[in-house]
């Protein structure tokens, strides 16, 4: 079962009304348009992905969707409006991205938009500590691999956080947590592949020419070992995605 099915289970048969897309993509938005809803608005901080959500949306918004291109930092950004549900998926650990160390003040900002329902997809933490088993290595080989590739180049990767961090916050800001489930995750061929493409990218322009090939030839060497492990166990099981349904 997809984490967007999860969601759509949860909600069972209250009414969509309006949504708000707190954290807009391709994926949350092909789901949200097989909902029966009043209205939506997909809100991004990034041109880039406002543009490839409405490569999804092509023809099919209606006079009263939008998609906006804003930030959560800004009071001024949909001051005023609400929405029967909010979802934010995978938003919170992009926000290191758009508004560094304000993660804290996101679940208070959506708070005043919510009428009835949040639903918060996000995904626990891979870095952070050295698992035990092969795959988990893999994961988490990956994970500081890119991030490190994406430090090198300029960037700054996302911050993910831990259920119960997010549950803490959930309570500060007044939200009373209606259901918590927690989905075991098996990353495919996809998650390796586009995941080293992102550090090879990063690390490209790097004025230091020696260390770049050297990055190179670790993300090489890392690919071809995920690679054959995902094809003989089928996939890289470790850690977990969360989703959370909340109300005010
Ligand atoms: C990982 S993407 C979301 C994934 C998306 N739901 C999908 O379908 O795949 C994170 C989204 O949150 C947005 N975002 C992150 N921080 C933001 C902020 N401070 N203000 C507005 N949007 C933000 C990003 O611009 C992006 O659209």
């Amino acid at each position: 079962m997809s984490l967007y099915d999860r969601l759509t289970a949860l909600h069972g048969d209250l009414p969509w009304g309006a949504v708000l897309d707190a954290g807009t993509g391709r994926a949350s938005m092909r789901w949200l348009l097989d909902r029966t809803t009043e209205r939506w608005t997909a809100v991004t901080g990034s041109h880039a992905m406002a543009e490839a959500t409405q490569a999804e949306i092509g023809d099919r918004a209606r006079e009263q969707d939008r998609v906006v291109v804003g930030n959560w930092m800004d009071p001024e950004l949909l001051a005023g409006e609400r929405f029967d549900v909010v979802v934010a998926d995978y938003l919170l650990g992009a926000v290191e991205g758009f508004a560094p160390y304000w993660q804290d003040r996101l679940f208070a900002r959506l708070r005043p938009h919510v009428g009835r329902r949040l639903y918060v997809i996000g995904l626990e933490p891979y870095v952070t500590w050295r698992p035990d088993d092969e795959t988990g290595r893999l994961v988490h080989a990956i994970g500081r691999l890119r991030d490190s590739c994406l430090l090198l180049g300029g960037d700054r990767p996302y911050r993910e956080y831990p259920l119960d961090w997010v549950l803490r916050q959930l309570d500060l800001a007044g939200f009373r947590v209606r259901d918590v489930q927690r989905v075991p995750i098996r990353y495919g061929e996809r998650f390796v592949t586009s995941q080293l493409d992102l550090a090879s990218r990063a690390i490209d322009t790097l004025p230091d020419r020696a260390l770049a090939a050297a990055l190179q030839g670790r993300i090489a060497d890392l690919r071809a070992h995920a690679l054959a492990v995902v094809n003989r166990e089928g996939g890289l099981r470790h850690g977990h995605d969360y989703v959370i349904a909340a109300e005010p």
